[in-house]
């Protein structure tokens, strides 16, 4: 049987800020979640407290050798005021499935999801109202014991905190251009590439900062083998329109099994579109580019929904997608997803939690 949760309320909340210049992650609420775990006592004294730092040994584990875990989930206003979670139990089962590859201890998806809607339920009225807005969830995992021995540690902080968000790119969906990546790479295959841990993103920091300098938006990512098949673009996942035919990677282990990339699947599906999930190299953008049926290429994430492609660049030759704008799937995807999110459009596969 769970602990009680225990909650512990702000003596000083803060003004709420302003819709229309949230950005990406800047701002936090007044709360945030914390759990603890301990070897031979399992996770305990789970509680709401006023957000804040964390005090941690500067010997932490963490702090070292990395041993960390996150996600990435919203909350949405809908117009009629009511408080949306989109597929929360798809998160914290990924959350547990990390944390295994990571030697980390198990936590119940099922609590886990309870505990963050508890925290959604304090922080309610922090769900921006304005369209486009929406809370970000950010549950994390870090291992705390102060040991500098290479071993998993024996204490945990799982701890969630919440922001509240506009839209991930400023100026909202618009196509961007992409760099493919010759060189460096951010996961291979047998690593950690499908896992949410912060060591890709730290792996992703240095090629992403070279490609913006040279004016690029994101990386796309190949293999780490070959350097020839897609793998991911920026931090999200990837498809391609060919021809009548939707491609993106399947996941082989080096590349994150996003949820948004689920409902991306299975909405083509119901829509009776052919969408395949199989490798694709960058030889064959170049061959369906001169034939004139590269249609689409977009990456798919929590945090943008969808963000379609205008060009890509690869060792000095450029291949723009479609006409340059957003492609019709890339639109009926976005319309679709972010109206369930919003409940103004029905949700047959129950994606969708109130809370
Ligand atoms: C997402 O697309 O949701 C991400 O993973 C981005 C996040 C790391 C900011």
């Amino acid at each position: 049987m769970a602990e009680t949760l225990r909650i512990e309320r702000t003596t000083t909340p803060r003004a709420r800020p302003n819709e229309t210049d949230l950005g990406f992650g800047r701002q936090f609420t007044d709360h945030m979640l914390v759990v603890e775990y301990d070897e031979g006592r399992g996770w305990h004294s789970p509680r709401i407290v006023p957000y804040g730092p964390i005090a941690l040994d500067p010997a932490a584990a963490v702090l070292h050798y990395g041993q960390e875990l996150f996600e990435g989930m919203k909350a949405f206003r809908g117009k009629d005021g009511n408080v949306r979670l989109f597929r929360p139990d798809k998160n914290c089962r990924r959350m547990n499935e990390g944390a295994a590859r990571l030697c980390m201890p198990e936590f119940d998806p099922a609590w886990m999801e309870e505990l963050i809607t508890e925290l959604i339920r304090v922080e309610e009225d922090w769900v921006p109202r304005s369209p486009g807005t929406a809370l970000y969830i950010r549950p994390t995992m870090i291992a705390t014991e102060p040991f500098l021995g290479v071993r998993p540690s024996k204490k945990y902080t799982f701890f969630v905190i919440l922001s509240p968000v506009g839209s991930y790119f400023s100026g909202g969906m618009a196509p961007v251009k992409i760099w493919v990546e010759p060189k460096y790479v951010r996961a291979a295959r047998g690593g950690l590439g499908a896992v949410k841990t912060g060591a890709n993103y730290a792996a992703s920091l240095l090629a992403a900062e070279q490609a913006k300098k040279a004016g690029y938006a994101q990386v796309l990512w190949l293999d780490a083998a070959e350097h020839r098949w897609f793998e991911e673009v920026g931090t999200m996942n990837l498809f391609v329109k060919i021809g009548d035919e939707i491609v993106t990677p399947p996941l082989g282990g080096s590349i994150l099994d996003g949820v948004t990339r689920d409902s991306v699947i299975t909405l083509l599906r119901d829509w009776g579109m052919k969408v395949v999930e199989r490798p694709i190299a960058i030889e064959e953008i170049a061959t369906s580019f001169s034939r004139g049926e590269l249609h689409e290429i977009f990456g798919t994430g929590t945090a943008a929904v969808i963000s379609p492609v205008k060009e890509l660049a690869f060792r000095g030759e450029s291949f723009v997608v479609g006409n340059g704008e957003i492609g019709p799937v890339a639109r009926r995807l976005y319309d679709t997803i972010t109206g369930i999110q919003a409940g103004t459009l029905a949700d047959p596969h129950e994606w969708v939690r109130s809370i």
